[in-house]
């Protein structure tokens, strides 16, 4: 990538119906902080008009040779100036030229002559795709180093069932920003994090809670997304915003947590548990305010929680799972009796006792710990610590299991 501020992708729209699909992408790429150039074919004009990308990046949109009279050597300068060229969708025509090196339009010649990343995002009918002509383009473009988002299969615009139909536009935008900055070590990876303090009912009024303020499992979730992975953050109730690029589910008690839990887990690759879920919860939450004079509240009855940690710990698979534990005493010896008793992979300790480190503050020192050891880090922000836990959980990701990485 290019030391500007924000990275510049050249969208290249050539002509097929899923043509509109490229606004869309454009979005996610500017919502991702890109600066994205529009570049179409003059059959992509028949699709969606020139204007709507206009509107949609504020810049002029290229399509003929010679349009643009102020700058004759235009596919030049378009080229020079992108970090990566997108083309998406790509029809079996632009995918031919380009494996042929035929530059007979704008866009052809601009493929040609630039020298950044070029990622392609094929769109067309299924005896197209599949056709010994398009897929030795394919194999041809692939061996020179230019990078497919493999079309999807499904009902395609003609009627026929089958792949071409062009991917779905996350997994797009997603392999743009990972092609534009390869250091994303979670790529590929689909992390559930849990953040904030559950909030247990006692009545309708009153809820048994605890201090956290879910900030350390947002920056997490935050930091997980930047770092390539698909992330769902399963919230307790907080008032921070949700992270770019992450879905939320938000719950209420340790009951909903699980349940959210168990949901995404089926699809998840890793799981961090930073929330603080309580132990014990009511076993009977009244339907009314209880009332002091006639109900005792010190009689509440309690029952404990499912410890959501170890249950999912006991039947991980092949995913890699991460705890926390928040200690006020003897931190490293509770830390390591916990990571046995939960059977996680790594634990992630801190003490919240430190007036500098812990519950509502921004910055935190932890302890990670695994089978093979604990490693104190010194007190960092918040932010930087998520960063230092994703890398971590990254490399064990590919210690345990190289090839689950479903990178295409
Ligand atoms: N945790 C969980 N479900 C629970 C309780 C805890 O998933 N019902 C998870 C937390 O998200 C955290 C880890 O377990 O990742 C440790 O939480 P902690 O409250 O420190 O553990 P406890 O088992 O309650 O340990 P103790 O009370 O002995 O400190």
């Amino acid at each position: 990538m290019s030391g500007r501020e924000r990275p510049c992708v050249l969208l290249c729209v050539s002509g097929c119906i899923a043509a509109y699909k490229s606004c869309e992408v454009l979005r996610l790429l500017q919502k991702a902080g890109c600066r994205v150039k529009v570049l179409m074919t003059e059959h992509a004009t028949a699709f969606v008009g020139p204007v709507t990308f206009r509107a949609l990046t504020g810049e002029t949109v290229a399509v003929g040779l010679f349009d643009d009279p102020a700058d004759p050597i235009h596919h030049i300068s378009l080229a020079k100036e992108a970090d990566l060229v997108l083309v998406a969708p790509a029809t079996a025509n632009v995918i031919a030229k380009m494996a042929a090196g035929i530059a007979d339009d704008l866009m052809t010649t601009t493929l040609l002559a630039a020298d950044a990343p070029i990622l392609v995002a094929p769109a067309m009918n299924t005896g197209m795709w599949t056709a010994a002509a398009t897929q030795d383009n394919v194999a041809r473009l692939r061996s020179r180093g230019v990078g497919f988002v493999t079309p999807a299969s499904g009902r395609l615009a003609c009627g026929d069932v089958g792949a071409g139909k062009l991917a779905d536009v996350g997994e797009i935008a997603r392999a743009a920003l990972e092609a534009l900055d390869p250091a994303r070590p979670l790529t590929g990876e689909r992390v559930l994090v849990t953040a904030g303090g559950t909030q247990e009912a006692v009545d309708p009024v009153r809820y048994i809670g605890n201090r956290s303020s879910g900030k350390f499992g947002y920056a997490i979730a935050e930091e997980a997304a930047r770092q390539g992975a698909r992330v769902t953050l399963v919230s307790a109730p907080t008032s921070l915003e949700t992270p770019r690029g992450v879905t939320r589910v938000d719950v209420v008690s340790a009951q909903d947590m699980l349940a959210a839990v168990e949901a995404g887990f089926e699809d998840a690759t890793v799981l961090i548990c930073a929330a603080a879920v309580a132990d014990y919860t009511p076993a009977a939450p009244a339907d009314h305010k209880l009332k002091k004079a006639v109900e005792r509240l010190d009689a509440i009855e309690l029952v404990e929680t499912v410890d959501i940690l170890a249950s999912m710990s006991a039947r991980k698979g092949d995913r890699t799972v991460i705890g926390f534990a928040a200690e006020t005493d003897n931190v490293l010896v509770n830390a390591q009796d916990k990571l046995a008793r939960k059977g996680c992979d790594a634990l992630v300790a801190n003490d919240v006792s430190r007036a500098d480190s812990g519950f509502g503050t921004d910055d935190i020192a932890i302890t990670w710990l695994t089978a093979d050891g604990a490693q104190e880090l010194p007190l960092m922000s918040k932010r930087e610590a998520a960063a230092e836990i994703c890398a971590r959980t990254a490399l064990l990701r590919q210690a345990a299991a190289p090839s689950l990485k479903n990178r295409d």
